[in-house]
């Protein structure tokens, strides 16, 4: 019995956010726009994204016991997510330091926080939730221990999504999970060693991907789309809708827990990346993270 479609493991930031015309060089100030605070963290907007679409979302991450964590869980309860697993306390909630520049693009920096004291042990605690969770989804802001605890944690049939963002080489038992591996091109360079890839060839990465052992491989391609990966068969190109960007900030979120959604109620891979696309496509057409993730509505209208 699922009671959840998806279950999401992962983190929950405070996006601190702050428009800049350019980026300043080593050494150099610049001044940008006011400060904005946005509920975010890579686990906690798919957990958004996923419960804004329609999908039946828990969340298992840690916050602090603080304003930036309590920002946290009213925005996951406002999008309907199941809270309950979330822990509290044992150090401040993460915060993310992030600037957007004239062309919608962010660069990010990540102060861990709660999410780095997310163990092994709060994965064994929840093991009543992963019973009950057709996909499990987890990212690369929690340590990677906890991320291979909750491998091992899903029920038999339910089907594991990561995003191995921030990138880091991972072992075997998880990469050897994945169904599929969600990765821009950036981070599949970095799996994969870096050396030996045609940066024009996303489709030789996602070959090699599944050479090392995902079961599929989805690359995302920004504006591009995604390539969408399994064995045996060919890489196949899933074009995304033409939109005018205002912040990419979250769109690769939300574009991952679409599609782990749409898997979970059964869609084949291409299938589910046509609908991810559009996700990802409405939500880079406002600002911040959690609060541009559409309805399906909106994606059904753009
Ligand atoms: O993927 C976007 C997210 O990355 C931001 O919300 C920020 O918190 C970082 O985790």
């Amino acid at each position: 019995m699922n009671d959840y479609d998806l279950l999401v493991v992962g983190s929950a930031n405070a996006d601190l956010v702050i428009g800049v015309e350019r980026r300043p060089a080593p050494g150099e100030t610049v001044l940008g726009s006011d400060l904005a605070v946005h509920p975010g963290g890579k686990g906690a907007n798919q957990a958004v994204a996923a419960a804004r679409l329609g999908a039946r979302t828990a969340l298992l991450a840690r916050v602090g016991d603080d304003a930036h964590g309590r920002l946290l869980l009213d925005s996951q309860r406002a999008a309907g997510v199941d809270t309950g697993a979330v822990r509290v306390g044992g150090a401040p909630t993460g915060v993310a330091l992030i600037t957007v520049d004239p062309s919608g693009d962010n660069s990010i920096v990540v102060s861990p926080g709660a999410n780095a004291r997310l163990t092994p042990d709060d994965i064994r605690d929840a093991a009543g939730l992963f019973a009950r969770a057709r996909v499990v989804s987890a990212q690369l802001e929690i340590p990677l221990e906890t991320v291979t605890e909750a491998v091992r944690a899903r029920a038999a049939g339910s089907r594991f999504v990561l995003n191995p963002s921030p990138p880091r080489p991972l072992p075997a038992e998880v990469l050897t999970a994945c169904d599929p591996l969600v990765l821009n091109e950036h981070e599949a360079r970095f799996v994969l060693g870096g050396d030996g890839f045609d940066d024009k060839d996303p489709e030789g990465r996602a070959r090699a991907l599944l050479a090392r052992g995902a079961r599929s491989v989805v690359v995302t391609l920004g504006a591009e789309g995604a390539l969408v990966a399994e064995g045996g068969g060919t890489a196949v190109r899933v074009p995304s809708p033409r939109v005018g960007a205002v912040d990419t900030t979250g769109a690769g979120d939300a574009f991952t827990a679409a599609l782990a959604w749409r898997l979970g109620l059964g869609e084949d891979l291409v299938t589910a990346a046509a609908f991810a696309v559009r996700v990802g496509a409405a939500a880079v057409t406002k600002e911040g993270a959690q609060a541009s993730f559409p309805t399906a509505e909106e994606v059904a209208a753009l």
